[in-house]
């Protein structure tokens, strides 16, 4: 069984199938978007290895010729070298504007290969098969794609909307429970923000260890679907209302601030996964709300224990690089996207359940509140 999300874009609308067994459905799911019977499957070596022969099989069912591209794993590949690597790959297998790319992977595979779909000839389409928890319930829909340069990640990028999104939930049962934990930030970031009920829901019955226990062998469960597809509405309904991130999108960035400077510090790697970045940085984001005086404490205890629970880092001395300048993290987050005219941006809470965008944030009180947290 499987659930179809809409993202209403007008023009660009596109939907987001989740399900089991979505995979072996892509042929026929894709064909209305293709003018001739092949696609560019830009996948990395491990995906590749794991699920490239399902998809290959489920393309041909449809007569559907897949060309894998394949690119090495990991968060360098989302670099210039690698889009230049990738770009020369497409022009010699003489893709046109009618053809469609199709980014099989997680996030730097969907944001790699997006970006080179926004830019290869000026444009063409491309389809998002996210194979990890992160980019199923976040990266792959909303038509943000990047690549990182020396000075920071996702600088360079575009927004460039995918025509189809098939999240098949199978293939997450191969990933490591530390990618696991990294997506299930992403998953509990959409009820901090604006869904109490759904934050609610992840903490009582089970329903959070249940994302933690898949099994190949056997069925995907229930839980996976619901947190997977109530995810998917929350971002699909924000993304309709603000494409271009000018106001309400910004709410997607909870975390983000203080995730990202922390990343920056530990070198965007595997020290320290953008998932586990983004649940340290929800549990600042409400202790500093908190501390602020716009958020009852209960709350972002609650928020806070909520994160914990899933096992992510919620404090600075459970990340890697402890003790960390506190200096040196502000001078991150002003050169965050989100920083206009050297003010600080964050995303805050009133409450669980309702964040706001925070701008003209004072930096004296973000030091003050790191060196309280254990920063230098
Ligand atoms: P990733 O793409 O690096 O995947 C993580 C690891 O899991 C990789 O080693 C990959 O090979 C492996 N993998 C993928 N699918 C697998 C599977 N089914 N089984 C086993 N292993 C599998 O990382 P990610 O967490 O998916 O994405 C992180 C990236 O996404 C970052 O670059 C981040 O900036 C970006 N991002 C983009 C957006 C957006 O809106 N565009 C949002 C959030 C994050
Ligand atoms: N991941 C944040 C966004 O898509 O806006």
């Amino acid at each position: 069984m499987s659930r179809s999300v809409p993202v209403g874009l007008g023009a660009r609308a596109y939907d987001v199938l989740v399900g089991d067994g979505v995979l072996e459905q892509a042929g026929r799911l894709m064909a209305p978007f293709l003018k001739r019977g092949r696609t560019a499957v830009v996948s990395d070596e491990t995906v590749w290895a794991l699920h490239g022969a399902r998809l290959t099989a489920a393309l041909a069912a449809a007569g559907i010729e897949a060309l894998p591209v394949i690119v090495p794993p990991g968060e360098q590949t989302k670099s210039f070298e690698g889009l230049a690597g990738l770009s020369d790959r497409l022009l010699a297998l003489e893709l046109d504007r009618g053809d469609l790319i199709t980014a099989f992977g997680g996030g730097v595979v969907g944001d790699l290969a997006g970006f080179a779909a926004a830019i290869y000839k000026r444009g063409i389409d491309f389809v998002q098969i996210p194979t990890t928890l992160l980019a199923q319930v976040d990266s792959s829909v909303g038509g943000k794609t990047a690549i990182d340069t020396p000075r920071g990640k996702n600088l360079i990028g575009a927004f460039h909307q995918p025509r189809l999104v098939l999240a098949d939930l199978s293939v997450l049962a191969t990933l490591p429970v530390r990618e696991i934990r990294a997506g299930y930030a992403e998953i509990i970031k959409y009820g901090l923000l604006g869904d109490r009920d759904f934050f609610e829901w992840l903490e009582h019955g089970g329903n959070r260890e249940a994302l933690f226990a898949l099994d190949p062998a056997g069925p995907v469960p229930d839980a996976l679907g619901h947190a997977v597809a109530r995810s998917v509405e929350m971002k699909a309904e924000i993304v309709a209302e603000d494409e271009k991130e000018q106001g309400r999108r910004a709410l997607l960035n909870l975390g983000h601030t203080f995730g990202h400077a922390l990343e920056a510090e530990t070198g965007y790697g595997d020290a320290l996964l953008h998932g586990e970045a983004v649940g340290a940085g929800m549990a600042l984001a409400f202790r500093f709300s908190a501390a602020q005086g716009f958020c009852p404490g209960q709350d972002a205890a609650r928020a806070v224990a909520g994160i914990a629970a899933s096992g992510l880092p919620t404090t600075l001395a459970e990340v890697a690089g402890h003790p960390f300048d506190a200096t040196r993290l502000v001078a991150h987050m002003a050169q965050d996207k989100k920083a206009e005219a050297g003010r600080l941006t964050f995303i805050l809470a009133r409450a669980l359940g309702d964040a706001f965008v925070a701008r003209d944030v004072d930096a004296d009180a973000v030091l003050a509140f790191l060196r309280a947290e254990g920063a230098r």
